[in-house]
């Protein structure tokens, strides 16, 4: 028998890590090679915009500090990319760094930072197009399914003919409405924008300033639109999922018949392109911005972004980088922001997007799964995943790469185009592992789909997300144990062993659990450990929802994809309907409307686990308060309510000085002289990242409920950790309706532990305000102990 050697294994691991850290250290090196580039792009921050200054004269001004520095006029004309107006006054130019320095030296300059790329955040690829449609996902709708709540998505753009963007039976577009929509390449401002996609902008100048004149996007490989039309699908993706139009009896070659919408299917679009098609979609902070800025000023309610920094994440940034700044911006100005939570996941501390005014979402999967049934020559059948709609193979030969390609040996990965004959009018069992290099597996089926191979059986993790494989070369996924058994079977078959597989059939509902996804990035929260990341999760596996068609002259594609990217427009759909029942919540309300109710069993009253190695119970750095639960969210009893002003207090705990903060607020904002404790800012849930030994922090909820209510507290403890609430009744009437209350938390561990995970919950009965609880124990040793 062939196993992998254990020794093997750990070897192959250690490589892959290395691997990680020298893929790591290449951005680095490329990172520090740009700044070395003689022009680098800056953003260079003036402070928050005051409420009489005229647009244009602040645009004037900002090319006289730049002119300052580059001594002309015609000089700041061509080095400015971007002038900010509405969130805040500043701008983005291509500087050397030795400007950069000067510029911040000058003053009215409050900060210059260097511009950030960041990605597009799914895992799966989005060109295996040509597929129909089923929504993954059940909640129930209010009546009004977001009509009148616009969203806005920072994205790839988006592919505007798709039925999913009809605007039949929708009303006038809302009249607050500034928002425009641009004309570009394959993309008419008047023909392509209607009731649904009521915007559509484009930023690239930041990214073509980074890459210099020649970009390295729009190949044959990597065609591109200079407008907002998506050439890589994910935008069109994202928007559908938020809020696409109802379009019934869409099915991938009748798998999973059903509706495709969004979650808000009468909320309004309006796509603020950023990414590019480059690397699976490349995006820079600078042109982030910029939507940011638009998009405040057009007049959106929420706003969606499947996109985080590129690895490593810096967390010098993470309070100042595009998408954290822009999204201060929004959030003062009452739009809730809604970010993926990053794709680097199962490992610790992973979680990206983590300021505290962010709603910060992690992807799981739903209850659905593609069983495929595996018949081997022993009369043995089993079931696999698959996305396979072609004919049934009947019993054909089974093989096995005993002896594969030297770099990959037995690992579906190796297999080759180049060296397939073995395999043609075949199936072929393969393992692999994500520590495995090589290509992904789509990638190989792809390239093998032409050799006559018949269908691939990927032994795997389980836990992996099913591939897109093309038609005639399905990818049939069994675990480990499954994989051994049809393995035993192959050696014990000393003449041919046989197999047949059979078309896909979709399983809505139970057997299969909900799970935190893999690749899902986890907390804590490395930037600020107090606040709890990720806030929430919604489903983010196999979604499928409408993307580009290969064609131009074609309207509509369908595809699944998987993705911190696909769980964030569940949210911010979710978030739409909030916003249409409740117009005067703030974005800290809602976030906490969403926390405090979320699911924390999956919807059959099923354990949650997530995903990794081992599988484990999911805790709080996997999901946050859990999975969104609309219904319960719509009708929180209280919330824990915040202003800007409890962010710029959360800043000053986090020990940013009042230049820093001024970057996010006016130049007058300063910090109280006792510096406030971050454990003690409003979040809907509690993290205490070092207890000592005892620690005693507040809260303040707020009654959105009926105006009499009583609620008393329940704790379920972390283990070894005492709770008291002080009081643990609260009464609102009339007259009070926002109390404070204490908690002190006792920790009986002696030694520094790892963090234990409950829960405070408040209930009048009905509700229940649920805050998850995360504590960790530090002991450390005094000098003179
Ligand atoms: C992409 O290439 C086409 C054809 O070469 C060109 O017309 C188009 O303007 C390019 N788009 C961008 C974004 O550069
Ligand atoms: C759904 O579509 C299929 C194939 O396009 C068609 O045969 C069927 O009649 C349609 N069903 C409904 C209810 O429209
Ligand atoms: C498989 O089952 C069929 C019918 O049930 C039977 O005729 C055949 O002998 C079985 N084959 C083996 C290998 O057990
Ligand atoms: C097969 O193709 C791969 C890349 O496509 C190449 O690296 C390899 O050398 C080829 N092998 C043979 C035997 O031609
Ligand atoms: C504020 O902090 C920044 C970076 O931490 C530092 O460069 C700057 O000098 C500080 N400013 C003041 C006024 O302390
Ligand atoms: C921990 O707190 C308790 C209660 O406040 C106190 O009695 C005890 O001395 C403290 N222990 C240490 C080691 O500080
Ligand atoms: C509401 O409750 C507060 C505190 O318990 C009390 O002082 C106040 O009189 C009550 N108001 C009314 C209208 O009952």
């Amino acid at each position: 028998m062939n196993f992998f050697p254990q020794i093997r294994s750990k070897a192959r691991l250690l490589l892959v890590f290395l691997s990680l850290f020298s893929f790591v250290n290449k951005h680095l090196l490329s990172s520090i090679a740009a700044d070395v580039k003689s022009n680098q792009v800056y953003i260079v921050h003036m402070g928050k915009r005051q409420h009489d200054e005229d647009i244009q004269l602040l645009k004037k001004t900002h090319h006289q500090v730049l002119a300052t520095v580059l001594g002309s006029k015609e000089a700041s004309a061509d080095a400015m990319i971007y002038s900010y107006k509405h969130g805040f006054s500043g701008f983005a130019a291509r500087l050397t760094a030795t400007q950069a320095k000067t510029i911040s030296e000058l003053s009215g300059v409050v900060h210059v930072i260097p511009n950030q790329l960041y990605k597009v955040q799914t895992t799966r690829s989005w060109d295996y197009l040509r597929l129909s449609s089923h929504y993954p996902t059940e909640f129930v709708q209010k009546s009004k399914l977001g009509d009148g709540v616009i969203i806005g998505l920072i994205d790839t753009g988006i592919w505007p003919e798709s039925d999913v963007f009809s605007d039949e039976g929708l009303g006038p577009i809302p009249s607050r409405w500034k928002g425009v929509c641009e004309s570009g390449e394959q993309f008419s401002g008047e023909k392509h924008c209607n009731k649904k996609l009521i915007g559509a902008r484009y930023f690239a100048k930041a990214l073509e300033a980074e890459y210099g004149q020649t970009l390295p996007f729009n190949t044959t490989e990597n065609p591109e639109y200079l407008s907002a039309r998506d050439a890589i699908g994910h935008g069109t993706h994202t928007s559908t999922t938020a809020a696409g139009s109802l379009t019934t009896n869409k099915s991938y070659n009748g798998l999973g018949v059903g509706t495709v919408r969004g979650g808000a299917p009468q909320a309004r679009l309006a796509m603020y392109k950023v990414c590019w098609n480059l690397d699976g979609g490349v995006c820079s902070g600078a042109d982030i911005l910029k939507a940011f800025d638009e998009a405040i000023h057009d007049g959106v309610d929420v706003i969606s972004v499947s996109i985080a920094a590129d690895m490593p994440p810096n967390p010098e940034f993470d309070a100042k980088n595009g998408i954290a700044v822009g999204a201060f911006h929004a959030v003062e100005k009452g739009i809730v922001v809604v970010c993926s939570a990053a794709n680097t996941g199962p490992s610790a501390q992973t979680v990206q997007n983590a300021s505290p005014w962010i709603l910060t979402v992690a992807a799981s999967t739903v209850d659905r799964s593609f069983p495929t049934l595996i018949a081997l020559g022993n009369n043995w059948t089993t079931m696999g995943q698959a996305m396979f709609t072609g004919k049934d193979t009947g019993f054909v030969s089974l093989v096995y790469p005993e002896v594969s390609d030297l770099d990959y040996p037995r690992d579906c990965k190796g297999l080759a185009a180049n060296s397939s004959a073995w395999a043609v009018g075949k199936v072929v069992l393969c393992f692999t592992s994500e520590f495995s290099h090589g290509p992904s597996i789509d990638d190989v089926a792809w390239s093998l789909r032409k050799t006559g191979i018949l269908a691939l059986i990927v032994a795997e993790n389980p836990s992996r997300s099913l591939h897109s494989c093309p038609d005639n070369l399905p990818c049939v996924q069994v675990s480990y144990e499954i994989g051994m058994k049809i393995l035993a079977y192959f050696r014990s078959t000393s003449s041919d062993a046989q197999v047949r597989i059979s078309p896909t059939k979709t399983h809505d509902g139970r057997p299969v659990s909900t799970t935190l996804a893999y690749f899902s990035s986890r907390g804590p929260n490395s930037f600020s450990p107090a606040v709890l990341k990720p806030d929430i999760a919604a489903p983010g596996v196999n979604i499928l929802a409408a993307v580009s068609p290969s064609e131009l002259e074609l309207k509509n594609a369908f595809a699944f994809m998987s993705g911190t990217s696909m769980a964030t427009p569940h949210v911010s759909g979710i978030v739409a309907l909030l916003k249409s029942l409740h117009w005067d919540w703030s974005p800290a309300a809602i976030k906490s409307a969403i926390v405090t109710t979320a699911w924390t069993t999956d919807p059959s009253g099923e354990p949650i686990f997530a995903e990794g190695e081992p599988m484990k119970l999911a805790d709080a750095f996997d999901y946050g308060g859990g999975i969104v639960n609309f219904n319960r969210a719509a009708d929180p009893g209280l919330v824990y309510d915040m202003g800007s002003e409890d962010y710029v207090k959360y800043l000053c705990a986090m020990g940013y000085n009042n230049s820093a903060i001024s970057l996010l607020r006016e130049h007058s904002t300063s910090c109280p002289s006792k510096t406030p404790s971050v454990l003690d800012i409003n979040l809907p849930s509690i993290t205490i990242p070092n207890l000592r030994n005892v620690t005693t922090i507040t809260r303040t909820v707020k009654n959105v409920g009926a105006v009499d209510a009583q609620y008393k507290v329940v704790v379920d403890p972390p283990f070894g950790i005492q709770v008291s609430v002080q009081p643990d009744i609260l009464k609102f009437n009339s007259t009070t309706n926002t109390i404070s209350f204490s908690v002190s938390v006792f920790s009986t561990h002696k030694v520094t532990t790892g963090y234990y995970f409950g829960s405070l919950t408040w209930t009048d009965g009905v509700h229940e305000v649920r805050s998850p609880m995360s504590v960790r124990t530090v002991v450390t040793l005094s000098h003179d102990g």
